[in-house]
């Protein structure tokens, strides 16, 4: 569960095929266009390998990697990065995922983009925000641009009374 979140019967969280199902309205394709336009705009350096922090199922996956791109997702969730890895090998395509509390942490390698989505920047106070951007900082290349959508605010305190249905296929 994310940051003061609270306990709902079914943790969206630890059910990654239903919140795929559920959040499924989204136009990956020209979400991916956006992170090109963005790159071409604003990155300094050529980008090969990418981090999708917060990735949950990992919905850009597979469309950056038919683009070329390397993929890495960071979760706090051990559920969702197990049905990404899952998703990936069914595809036939290698990515890598990180365990890890998006508030602070390290990884081995250096990316050149990293993005965050759907709002989930799961951060509720200045100093966890900046140990958050410096982590992210510490994991991209001098010039690698940092995304963060937040197009999404979710009000906590009214999680668990929102609904809507989305039927898959
Ligand atoms: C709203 S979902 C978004 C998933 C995905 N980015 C998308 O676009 O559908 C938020 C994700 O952030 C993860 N998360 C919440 N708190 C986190 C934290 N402190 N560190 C890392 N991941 C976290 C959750 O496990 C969940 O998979």
């Amino acid at each position: 569960m994310a940051v003061g979140e609270k306990k709902t019967t079914l943790d969206l969280y630890d059910n990654p095929f239903y919140y795929e199902v559920a959040f499924s309205f989204r136009d990956i394709g020209r979400e991916v266009d956006f992170f090109e336009r963005c790159l071409r705009k604003f990155s300094k350096i050529k980008v090969k390998k990418v981090l999708d922090i917060g990735c949950g199922p990992s919905p850009y996956m597979l469309e950056l990697a038919k683009r070329g791109y390397a993929f890495a997702g960071l979760d706090l969730s051990k559920a969702m990065l197990e049905y990404s890895l899952k998703k990936a090998r069914k595809a036939g395509v290698k990515i890598k995922t990180i365990h890890a509390d998006m508030r602070s942490f390290k990884t081995r390698e250096k990316f050149d983009f990293a993005f965050c989505m759907l709002g989930s920047i799961a951060i509720e106070s200045n100093m966890d925000f900046l140990s958050h951007l410096d982590s992210v900082a510490g994991c991209l290349r001098s010039g690698g641009l940092y995304l963060i959508d937040a197009s999404i605010n979710f009000d906590w305190t009214s999680i668990g009374s929102q609904s809507w249905t989305v039927i898959k296929n």
